[in-house]
């Protein structure tokens, strides 16, 4: 896995829209899956700032968003669809329906996420997913033990996650007990992945996905097994990692000498 310890998070957001220009640049209608959560708003700020300055066009990109709570209504403030339109829609100049999420109101659930891989799939596949990661070592929302050979589908949340949740809807009785999320084996797919981490709350996390064995019991883990996962870290979140030093020495090398 390719380590990147940037000097703050918000150079670290930059570097990770300067990759998402440069993908749509080689490949203006790009697949893109993109998270929710904190961790990546500066880079959608950052990828809204360029497209106000006419640097980046996106108009012919598509978006599958990871993942979304289950029964919350999608106009819900805590939805991931509203998510979606707040932060990726509006501020990215996008048509509504270039941004796609998994709809957690659907009668038929399993239905619904087996139409959402058959639409990535005949979107040709994702090319770049972008991800977050939770203290517990979810990507999307594949909590603790969930199969490393998954696909899209119903999980429920740990007591922990919903802890974590209860923050942003006021108390943990609001938080859905479950959620649709791509897979992560529907993640793996990606041709290339990013994995963005910041602050302190997360080096513990990262240091078990970066260095730690691959387990089901921490799903990020399962990263080391794609071959093009690139972790851009701010220095808080790479304070566990063992192998610090070693990932800023062929940062500091040109690509030549790596
Ligand atoms: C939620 C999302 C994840 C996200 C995680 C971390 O669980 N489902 O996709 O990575 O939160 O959120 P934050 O970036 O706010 O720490």
């Amino acid at each position: 896995m390719e380590v990147i310890i940037y000097p703050d998070a918000r150079e670290a957001s930059v570097a990770a829209c300067d990759r998402i220009q440069a993908l749509v640049a080689a490949k203006p209608d790009a697949v893109l899956a993109l998270p929710t959560g904190n961790t990546p708003r500066a880079m959608y700020a950052e990828l809204a700032k360029r497209v106000a300055q006419g640097e980046l066009d996106l108009g012919r990109v598509q978006i599958f968003m990871l993942d979304e709570f289950v029964g919350l209504p999608h106009d819900h403030e805590q939805s991931y669809h509203t998510f979606a339109q707040r932060e990726i829609v509006g501020p990215l100049n996008l048509r509504p329906e270039q941004v796609r999420v998994l709809d957690g109101t659907a009668s038929d659930l399993p239905r619904m996420c087996a139409a959402y891989e058959e639409a990535i799939a005949a979107a040709g596949g994702i090319d770049l997913c972008v991800l977050g990661i939770g203290q517990d070592g979810h990507i999307a929302f594949n909590e603790p033990s969930s199969s490393l050979a998954s696909r899209t589908r119903v999980k429920a949340l740990t007591p922990a996650t919903i802890k974590e949740q209860a923050r942003a809807f006021g108390e943990a009785q609001a938080v859905p007990r479950h959620v649709v999320t791509m897979g992560v084996a529907t993640i793996l797919e990606a041709k290339r992945i990013i994995l963005l981490a910041f602050g302190r709350s997360k080096a513990l996390v990262v240091a078990k996905a970066v260095e730690g064995p691959i387990t089901a019991f921490v799903p990020a883990s399962a990263l080391q097994m794609h071959p093009a996962v690139t972790a851009m870290l701010d220095p808080e979140a790479s304070e566990d990692l063992r192998l610090q030093e070693y990932y800023q020495l062929i940062a500091a090398l040109t690509p030549n000498e790596t």
